[in-house]
């Protein structure tokens, strides 16, 4: 008997896959423009005018974000999807995330906090699409979630907000939910 593909198992299972890789393609384009964007503000952030403490979660983020972005690649090309070679298209996807203002630090920690929750919600959104359906996925999406709680966490603590951050200097930065997840051929 010939064996499903990854995209026949999950239309299977009542999931649009069309509509299902355009959304990961649209929170993969999310994830690079934060990685680009953090980046941006890590390299504005070494000048000294904001705080080291902000600049280290910053790092520690981009090196999360760009593993979330590489793992939903993963996924999309495992549902016989495709990254538009296009980056003006994957960015027109993404919804076209405004650039942050790197030069104020009350800018950059709203900007921040805003950038984590739209992904906070992009996940949920994402779970509740693929839960009890597409398990993979879930399980993915479901890892991807906790890790943007965190970082929304993390810049909370750094406020003296409530809800501490559970992930530690260390261990920051290195995705231990989205890791489970990636291929064997991963690098990191
Ligand atoms: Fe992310
Ligand atoms: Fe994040």
């Amino acid at each position: 008997m010939k064996r499903l593909t990854a995209r026949e198992i999950v239309e299977r299972a009542g999931l649009d896959a069309g509509d299902l890789v355009g959304r990961l393609t649209s929170a993969a384009g999310q994830e690079f423009a934060t990685f680009y964007h953090y980046t941006i503000m890590e390299a504005a952030c070494s000048t000294g005018a904001v705080d080291q403490r902000l600049s280290g979660i910053i790092a520690d983020m981009r090196a999360e974000e760009r593993r979330h972005f590489e793992t939903l690649v993963e996924r999309i090309y495992e549902l016989d999807g495709y990254m538009p070679a296009d980056i003006h298209v994957l960015m027109d996807l993404a919804g076209r995330p405004e650039a942050p203002n790197v030069d104020d630090e009350s800018d950059l920690i709203t900007a921040l906090l805003d950038t984590e929750r739209r992904a906070v919600d992009t996940y949920a959104d994402l779970c509740a699409l693929t839960e009890g359906k597409d398990h993979r996925t879930y399980r993915l999406v479901l890892a991807l979630h906790a890790e943007e709680g965190e970082h929304e966490a993390w810049v909370r603590e750094f406020l003296g907000e409530e809800g501490r951050a559970r992930i530690h200097r260390g261990f920051r930065g290195r995705s231990p939910h989205v890791s489970r997840y990636r291929s064997p051929g991963s690098t990191e």
